[in-house]
């Protein structure tokens, strides 16, 4: 028996590829997003006190209300916004629901998305299964690399046409690490300024700017707010990729849409993680700052111990991720370097390629470094050992 499937061309995620190649060969494993440490402690026990003090049953459709009201106070605050929870707070069982809801929601037959890669792998199939028309455009990974900026805005406004339905943005950007700055915004908006575009913002590492920058958000642009969903991920803040939960800001009109939507998919976000994370956030209002100091502590050790000549680092602005360029050490593709190195050298990352439909300026892998120290630290040594090619 066959069946006609809604998504050919897609397999097996990389990521679960990759973390499976890892696991069978003992690896140690930078390719999946996920940090290698726990959450907060405090956070764990006020999740189980929500079990045990009966929270264990549906939360209210949009999250339960004193949580949305606290992302709303911290919103308000950090952006300078005034983000109302009732009507613009949508809590979810984790950012990957909250871009399939955004993108059911307002992606029609026929409606052309521009997206940029190399990007994050879930936006593409689900343009594709509402009928959706993906526009792509390359990110430059070249001009990351000299210190410039790597949007590539010329293509975006080419792309642009009486049928885009919506631009999707991912700062910080997984898996570049580059952010977009206030020029880049800028740009957008004078690309958008005429059109009737929406903007889906995927800011699921908001937290993670790095070198004190600081992380825009789409709801601090005015010309855009209005126009726009926001999309933040618990997972990645409370390093708890597990828990699958996070939220999505957008105004009312557009909340109403994709309110509709989740009420059919799952209807809520499970509750006492709702009431857990409340209560970690009320107790502790500067939570969201240790976690770009973590990660830059995190990122500045693994590169100060990368010393490999042949290697070069791209520049990392956010997430936790750095790219290397290995095209000086690299006789094949990027997929085929990855899988070796796992398999010959006890080493997994991800190949940029999977990011991208689009053709590289060269061979790049991208690695996790939200890992314990002492993993780091190994995975730093067989990478500064890889002086040649692996299995030439
Ligand atoms: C850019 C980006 N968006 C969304 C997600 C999904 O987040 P969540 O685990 O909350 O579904 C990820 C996870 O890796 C990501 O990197």
């Amino acid at each position: 028996m066959e069946l006609t499937s809604k998504l050919p061309g897609y397999g097996a995620s990389i990521f679960s590829v990759m973390s499976g190649l890892a696991v069978k060969h003992q690896a140690i494993n930078l390719s999946q997003g996920f940090p290698e440490f726990n959450p907060p402690i405090e956070l764990q026990e006020a999740v189980a006190d929500a079990m045990r003090k009966g929270r264990n049953q549906y939360a209210p459709m949009p999250g339960i209300p004193e949580l949305r009201e606290l992302l709303a106070l911290r919103i308000n605050e950090w952006r300078s916004v005034s983000v109302n929870p009732e009507t613009e707070i949508t809590v979810v069982p984790g950012a990957t629901v909250g871009l399939y809801v955004a993108l059911t929601a307002l992606v029609r037959p026929g409606d052309e998305v521009i997206i940029v890669e190399p990007g994050y792998d879930s936006y593409a199939p689900v343009i594709e299964l509402n009928g959706g028309v993906v526009k792509r455009a390359n990110l430059k990974v070249d001009a990351l690399q000299r210190g410039e900026s790597p949007w590539p805005w010329e293509e975006v406004k080419s792309l642009l046409s009486s049928k885009t339905r919506l631009v999707i943005i991912n700062t910080p950007h997984n898996p570049l690490g580059c952010i977009m700055e206030a020029d880049d915004w800028k740009h957008l908006v004078d690309i958008l300024k005429d059109s009737e575009a929406k903007v889906l913002s995927d800011e699921v590492y908001e937290h993670m700017v790095l070198d004190g920058k600081q992380h825009i958000s789409v709801a601090q642009i005015p010309e855009l707010a209005h126009k726009a969903v926001a999309v933040s991920s618990f997972g990645k803040t409370f390093h708890a990729t597990g828990w699958k939960l996070g939220y999505l800001c957008a105004p009312s009109y557009i909340s109403v849409e994709l309110r509709k939507v989740f009420q059919f998919l799952a209807f809520a976000a499970n509750t006492p993680m709702q009431v857990g994370a409340y209560q970690f956030l009320l107790e502790n209002p500067d939570y969201e700052f240790t976690v770009a100091q973590l990660m830059q502590q995190k990122r500045d050790a693994f590169l100060k111990q990368l010393t490999n000549p042949n290697i070069e680092w791209l520049p990392c602005q956010g997430a936790y991720f750095l790219v290397a360029d290995i095209g000086k050490i690299a006789t094949k593709s990027d997929a085929d370097f990855a899988v070796d190195l796992t398999v010959e050298n006890g080493l997994a990352s991800i190949p940029l390629s999977a990011f991208s439909k689009l053709p590289l300026p060269g061979t790049y892998l991208r690695f996790c470094f939200a890992k314990n120290d002492d993993t780091l630290h190994k995975a730093a040594q067989i990478i500064n050992q890889l002086t040649g090619l692996i299995n030439p």
